[in-house]
């Protein structure tokens, strides 16, 4: 049973299936196009109460919990409760997306590199500190906020007007009760997913998120347009010292909190002048850095899976392909504010395979439109400047009403590898 109903998921459950002693999928509540790999089950990814019923009803072997919100809400726990094995962390490790003020205090009290920060839960004393504070800042509300709780303040009004909104207009609801305001810090972003039983740390291969709506990182910040992989700001140096001065220090701090992190645990890196630091952490695996990330995986994901909750991970084979992979997200025009929906969307069935379905539903027979992001179209090819060739050739050959994509998803990366 997979919950979550995304283009993560979709990856996920065609990745799954590659394992022949799966016998049955259920996606709950999965999506139009992934009901062509598993049986879709209309219960809410959020709605714990049902999921648990579900999977005992229909006696559910093993249980991959997805997306942030019932991970923070304690899916996993409710389903062990019940004797059902998951994949993901408990509540009370998933707090280390969940709260940004529990995940900032975490990384002061074990020296883990991070900005330095400031936590208030009084609005008078948050616009004070703003007075003097250096500038650009970054304020953050402290709770889930669908990955647009994060204002970048360039100017000191904006930062005051962040706090307002946050603080005093709700903008994220109970989520702006306590705000961080950090350093404002500059670099590369690197995303690396890490698959973890709480003793051993299993990295991924990076990757690298477009989170910008439009061309040039321009236009608004969305839930990412499009990821490569792997992302060649995270040479092996870097990784080396993310190892040893984050990854393994963060399970140790979990792990001495009382709150032992299994599954995937996504590090958000930015490699300062000064290093790498930690910009963020979620409890489970990104979207879409999953759609280009294991499409590389050699290994099966189930069996590692299955070893991050048995405590085996160290015992179990983790290889990733040395190929490349490009993933363009195709929106609808108007995401992340206003689209509309209902198109028909025509993808040809020899590429379905590159194909992740994020928004879309079936109606009638026909797949149609039913959401902001719509499709991941991921490439593996040799080399970075193919897969993002490859992938655009890809996207050229599917189309549905008022399709939206970013043009130069890699461009970046291959910037990069050209210095
Ligand atoms: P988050 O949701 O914490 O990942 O933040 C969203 C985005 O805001 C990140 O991917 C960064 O691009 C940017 N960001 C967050 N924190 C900082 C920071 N301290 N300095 C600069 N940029 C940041
Ligand atoms: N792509 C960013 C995230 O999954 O949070």
């Amino acid at each position: 049973m997979v919950v979550g109903g995304g283009g993560r998921e979709h990856a996920i459950i065609k990745k799954i299936k590659e394992n022949k002693e799966v016998s049955e999928i259920f996606a709950l509540p999965g999506n139009g196009g992934i009901a062509s790999d598993a049986t879709c089950v209309n219960i809410g990814a959020k709605d714990i109460e049902k999921i648990v019923e579900f999977a005992v009803e229909n006696k559910i072997d093993y249980a991959v919990v997805a997306p942030d919100d019932p991970l923070v809400l304690g899916c996993v726990d409710a389903l062990n409760e019940k004797g059902i094995p998951c994949f993901g962390p408990e509540g009370k490790a998933a707090i280390i997306e969940g709260s940004k003020v529990f995940s900032k205090n975490l990384m002061k009290k074990y020296g883990i590199p991070t900005a330095a920060y400031e936590v208030f839960n009084d609005m008078e004393k948050a616009l004070e500190y703003l007075e003097t504070a250096p500038i650009p800042t970054v304020i953050k509300a402290d709770g889930l906020a669908l990955g647009k709780g994060v204002i970048i303040a360039m100017t000191r009004d904006e930062a005051k007007a962040a706090v307002v909104s946050m603080m005093q207009d709700k903008m994220f609801g109970t989520s702006g009760d306590n705000v961080v305001i950090e350093e404002f810090l500059t670099g590369p972003e690197v995303s690396v997913l890490a698959f973890t039983d709480g003793k051993t740390v299993a990295p991924m291969v990076s990757s690298m998120d477009h989170k910008r709506a439009g061309d040039n990182d321009t236009g608004l910040n969305t839930g990412g347009m499009g990821t490569i992989a792997p992302n060649p700001c995270y040479t092996p140096e870097v990784a080396s010292v993310c190892m040893e001065k984050i990854f393994l220090p963060t399970i140790d701090a979990m792990n001495k909190e009382g709150r032992t992190f299994k599954g995937c645990l996504y590090f958000g890196l930015m490699i300062t002048p000064d290093g790498p630091k930690v910009i963020e952490y979620n409890c489970r695996f990104g979207d879409p850095e999953t759609q280009v990330v294991l499409p590389l995986l050699e290994s099966d994901l189930l069996t590692i899976m299955m070893a991050t909750t048995n405590g085996t991970l160290s015992e179990t084979e983790v290889k990733f392909s040395d190929k490349s992979a490009c993933c363009v997200i195709m929106a609808s025009e108007g995401y992340p504010v206003k689209y509309e929906k209902g198109y028909e969307i025509n993808i040809p069935e020899e590429i379905s395979g590159n194909v992740y379905v994020a928004g879309a539903e079936l109606k009638d027979g026909k797949l149609l439109t039913n959401g902001g992001r719509v499709l991941g179209v991921t490439a593996v090819e040799e080399n970075l400047k193919s897969a993002i060739d490859a992938s655009y050739k890809l996207v050229d050959k599917i189309s549905f009403g008022n399709a939206f994509y970013r043009h130069d998803i890699g461009a970046k990366a291959l910037a990069v590898m050209e210095d």
